[in-house]
């Protein structure tokens, strides 16, 4: 059901086995609305303990190597990932990008052997302040879309099969507390969704474009009914049941 708005917890570097309560609870929770996909990428660390104590939620990874195997101390590969439950990865994030000097071939270079592997992708993209400052913010992030997203015969299979989707993410609104205003995310989802078309052809119409940076139980609503928006990727909001559920409640769903 690629058409269900998409609520996916970041947990970034947090979680450690006692996590799995919230986890448990989250899942539960996630029972209640079928018509929301639910998903958490906690810590390579906690993928297999969280695969085995949930039942409805997604299970994903924060990055991968672009090689399958080999000589990449530090690293786990996708196939690692498909081998320990995951069934996505979030990639490109702007902390990776910003931290390891991610660029965009790597990006989408991580994005292609995660669909050779057989799991989902979340592709991270969003400009910084001076970005938007100096009125470049679609540009950058329309540039940051047709370098990052998978491409080729895997990939237009796995558009059409709902496995691909785009989290814009401003980055000057990540982990701030600075939301974004509705009326920008409409636009830059605009943006995104003209280059998702102008890669995929119709079928890009359907690619789910989440909004990331500061969501919340207060401003989930008003982002997730806007124009274009079709879940959210949650940082600091998706660490605990409590502040994570009025944000999968307030997803709008298809038929719950
Ligand atoms: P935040 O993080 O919700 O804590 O702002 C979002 C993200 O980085 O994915």
């Amino acid at each position: 059901m690629p058409d269900r708005p998409y609520i996916v917890g970041n947990w970034k570097m947090n979680g450690t086995r006692t996590m799995l309560a919230e986890a448990r609870a989250i899942d539960r929770a996630a029972q209640r609305h079928p018509g929301v996909q639910v998903a958490l990428a906690p810590p390579f660390t906690m993928i297999g303990a969280l695969r085995e104590a949930v039942t409805v939620l997604g299970v994903g990874g924060q990055d991968c190597h672009a090689n399958v195997k080999g000589a990449h101390t530090g690293d786990v590969s996708a196939a690692m990932l498909a081998d320990i439950g995951a069934d996505f990865v979030i990639l490109g994030h702007s902390e990776r990008r910003k931290d390891h000097g991610e660029t965009d071939v790597q990006v989408r270079a991580k994005a292609d052997a995660a669909l050779a592997a057989g799991i989902a992708v979340i592709v991270c993209v969003g400009e910084t302040l001076a970005d938007r400052d100096a009125g470049r913010a679609e540009k950058v992030v329309s540039g940051q879309v047709d370098g990052s997203i998978p491409l080729g015969d895997i990939a237009a299979d796995a558009v059409a099969g709902g496995k691909v989707a785009v989290a814009y993410e401003p980055v000057w609104a990540i982990g701030t507390g600075r939301v974004a205003a509705v009326e920008d995310v409409v636009a830059m989802h605009a943006a995104v969704r003209a280059r998702l078309i102008a890669a995929y052809g119709d079928a890009g119409a359907k690619v789910r474009i989440l909004y990331g940076g500061s969501v919340n139980a207060e401003n989930a609503a008003g982002l997730l009914s806007a124009e274009g928006v079709g879940g959210a990727l949650v940082g600091g909001a998706s660490l605990t049941a409590d502040a994570f559920l009025p944000i999968v409640a307030a997803a709008r769903p298809v038929e719950d």
